[in-house]
């Protein structure tokens, strides 16, 4: 059992300045975080931003340059709690890495046998999870057969097998078909309602959205940490609208310029409009423009996708 002495009560998962560096490449830059018992965090960011690293560092699995991090007040950093933190941390990797001869349910038995679960522990654990993960049905099927979806939803239950208080799961959706990446946020919100503090990466936002209770932002350093929606609020800002004119006159932009948009980019015959400095509809410009004797020939991008927009912010926090 945990060591009530060396738990500090703050957070279940708590990092400070915590570093990483690889050679000359720094992957993580101190970062300092406090996830909550029971929080499923996401680890946002794109390719290269440390999502990786971070949650490897978090598991035990690799060192710290620099920083320290406790996950259950275990510092992870420390060897001689590895082992203590293993018990306590179930991680999805970002490669599955099943054995491609062993069975479904023989792959959770085994490392349920590492875990040193007994018998029982270990086959009430695996028919739970592998019901739940819809694959009951394919228990004996070797993993290497298996749909690179009900592959990684086999990593998931191993990563679940030994009922982990910490859950750490690198990009779990990431090229999945939608059906299987809705089982998999399934799984995460019945963690979540069992108490289970979960850290999810995953470079799409709306992912983030739909499971997280916070998000934080990482590009190396942690840029912003917020809820989904502070997020969604800061992202607005960066809405814009694309109209093309067959020529753009000045007495277009005097007509934008009327509702308020003074901070248009022209482009040929393209205007782009930032949507949140005005207070009205792309609608609304687009026929105040035409009443005022203008030739739309196109409305495009109305609004950047979401995952514009947060490239975006990643930008502007550059
Ligand atoms: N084992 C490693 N050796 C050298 N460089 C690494 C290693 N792991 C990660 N990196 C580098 O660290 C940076 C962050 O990588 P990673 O944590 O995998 O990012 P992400 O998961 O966000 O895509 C990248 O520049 C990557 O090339
Ligand atoms: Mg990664």
């Amino acid at each position: 059992m945990l060591d009530s002495t060396r738990w500090n009560g703050v957070g279940m998962i708590v990092t400070e300045g915590l570093t990483r560096r690889f050679g000359t490449v720094l992957a993580v830059d101190d970062v300092s975080l406090e996830i909550a018992d029971g929080e499923i965090f996401g680890l946002l960011g794109p390719n290269a931003a440390g999502k990786t690293t971070t949650v490897r560092m978090l598991a035990g699995l690799i060192g710290a340059s620099s920083g320290r991090a406790l996950v259950a007040g275990l510092d992870v950093t420390d060897p001689s709690q590895v082992r203590e933190v293993r018990r306590l941390v179930g991680v999805l990797p970002e490669e599955a890495g099943l054995y491609g001869d062993l069975s479904a349910a023989r792959t959770l038995e085994f490392f349920g046998r590492l875990y040193r679960m007994s018998k029982a522990a270990r086959s009430e654990r695996t028919e739970l999870l592998l019901t739940r993960l819809g694959l009951w049905g394919r228990r004996d099927d070797p993993a290497a057969t298996l749909s690179k979806g009900l592959k990684q939803r086999l990593a998931l239950a191993r990563a679940l097998i030994h009922d982990p208080q910490v859950v750490l799961l690198d990009e779990p959706t990431a090229n999945l078909d939608p059906e299987a990446a809705s089982v998999v946020r399934d799984v995460l919100l019945d963690l979540k309602a069992q108490g289970r503090t979960i850290v999810v990466n995953t470079h799409r936002l709306e992912e983030a959205e739909r499971v997280c209770d916070r998000v934080g932002i990482l590009r190396t350093r942690l840029l912003r940490v917020g809820t989904p929606h502070d997020l969604r609020t800061a992202m607005t800002k960066s809405r814009t609208i694309a109209i093309e004119l067959e020529t753009v006159r000045d007495s277009d932009l005097a007509v934008l310029r009327d509702l308020g948009a003074d901070a248009t980019v022209v482009t040929g015959n393209r205007i782009e409009i930032p949507l949140p400095s005005l207070g009205t509809s792309s609608a609304d410009l687009v026929a105040a423009l035409v009443a005022g004797g203008a030739r739309v020939t196109g409305v495009s991008a109305a609004e950047e996708s979401l995952e514009d927009a947060y490239l975006t912010i990643l930008g502007d926090l550059a």
